[in-house]
């Protein structure tokens, strides 16, 4: 069988961050208990008229600059902070990035995890026909409460992967380990804007799943533990993973320093750590992260995925990064993009958190905030229209 896996993978989040250093001023808490304590620097809060249907048009838009859309027979848009219970926000990114009207369209939802049942579902439909691909985004604004602790972890972001056969990114292995368990560690009932979240419980059942989830993959896989030279984790913040791998290499018994150990997860924590949690998107930034952020040829190289959706679904999952794959990156638009973004004070960040959000039909027109390619021009009769740039 052919391999099947990323051929593309391009990221995008808002052009406005709050330095965690302004919230913890303005709680009065210590900023290293964020900057070193979560292990996380800015959060990213989406503009007036950004949300996950513009965020996820705008990283899926420069897969296509070269790209014949014709062969995309499945578009699978993975989110948790959906902007309609019926209909699918893919449909809208759709019609944003023209692709033809043979594509199926879906949402799926399982809290962060989502994206991995995708990219596993595309990796399924491509192995049938490998003449076709299959488009996976996920794209994410993780809110909290107002002083709560999950406020520092907020975020937002989307990723678009291109999922074919012969790859030049990623050829993703069959086999994989899972876990599901009935708990209450994170969740948000429809009538609530923000996640309801027992944060201490939440990390201890990741890292329960994360072990269960392993010793079920290495009941599917050959791989071992040393058979992985890195990993990446979900990322409701960096310190998640720096424990969670800490963890696995214990639960491994391997014989690794410290500092190898932390080697082997350090490149993927960069990006998230500018963006915040981007839910079911981080993952796989986490991925980018690694490829465009690390000083070493990954070609050949076996990575480690750990998928995490509270409530909860665990993945573990392989993979075998492509020779040659540096070409194929989009590692100075992502760059300058995260280098152009524009600071928040608190007050700023206090107005864009409360963005009025019209819930009775009223004709509602959103002036230009955000700077990506797609935007939510306003809202009228229920209807939210999106346009290009
Ligand atoms: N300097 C340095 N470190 C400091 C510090 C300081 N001044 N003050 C505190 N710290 C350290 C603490 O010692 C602690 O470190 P350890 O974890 O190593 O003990 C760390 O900073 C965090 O401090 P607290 O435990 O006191 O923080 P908290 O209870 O206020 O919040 C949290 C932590 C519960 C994880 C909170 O951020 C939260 O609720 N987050 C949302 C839920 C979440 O992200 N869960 C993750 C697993 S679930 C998941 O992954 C799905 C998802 O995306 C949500």
């Amino acid at each position: 069988m052919l391999p099947v896996g990323i051929d593309k993978i391009s990221f995008y989040t808002s052009n406005y961050y709050l330095d965690l250093r302004t919230l913890a001023c303005a709680q009065g808490t210590d900023p290293e208990k964020y900057y070193v304590g979560i292990g996380q620097e800015k959060m990213g809060m989406p503009a007036h008229d950004e949300d996950v249907v513009t965020m996820a048009a705008s990283a899926a838009y420069p897969l296509f600059e070269d790209e014949q859309s014709k062969h995309i027979s499945t578009l699978l848009f993975a989110t948790e902070s959906g902007i309609d219970q019926s209909k699918s926000a893919g449909i809208y990114v759709h019609r944003l990035l023209g692709l033809n009207q043979n594509c199926r369209v879906v949402e799926l939802k399982q809290a962060c995890y989502s994206a991995t049942a995708a990219v596993q579902m595309a990796c399924a439909l491509v192995a049938r026909q490998p003449e076709t691909s299959v488009l996976v985004i996920a794209s994410d604004v993780a809110k909290y409460e107002l002083d709560s602790p999950g406020e520092a972890t907020q975020g937002c972001g989307a990723v678009a992967m291109l999922i074919k056969a012969n790859p030049r990114i990623l050829e993703i292995d069959a086999e994989v380990g899972n876990h599901t368990e009935d708990v209450m560690d994170f969740w948000r009932p429809n009538y609530l804007k923000t996640a309801i979240v027992d944060g201490k419980y939440s990390t201890k059942i990741y890292l329960q799943s994360l072990k269960k989830a392993w010793l079920n993959f290495t009941q599917a896989s050959d791989l071992g533990f040393a058979d992985l030279s890195h990993f990446c984790y979900h990322l409701p913040f960096s310190r998640m993973a720096q424990k969670a791998h800490k963890h696995l290499s214990r639960v491994n018994k391997s014989n690794l320093e410290p500092a190898q150990i932390e080697a082997q997860i350090a490149d993927s924590l960069f990006y998230n750590k500018l963006i915040g949690n981007s839910y079911a998107a981080a993952l796989f930034i986490g991925f980018i992260s690694l490829l465009e952020k690390g000083s070493s040829d990954l070609g050949g190289k076996k990575i480690g995925f750990f998928s995490y959706g509270s409530g909860c679904v665990a993945e573990f999952f392989s993979g075998t990064v492509v020779a040659g794959y540096q070409q194929y990156l989009f590692k100075e638009q992502h760059q300058s993009m995260l280098e152009s973004r524009q600071a928040l004070d608190y007050e700023q960040y206090i107005v864009l958190y409360n963005t009025p959000d019209p819930q009775r039909g009223e004709s509602v027109t959103i002036a230009e905030d955000s700077t990506g390619k797609f935007r939510l021009a306003g809202i009228a009769n229920h209807k939210r229209e999106y346009v290009a740039r």
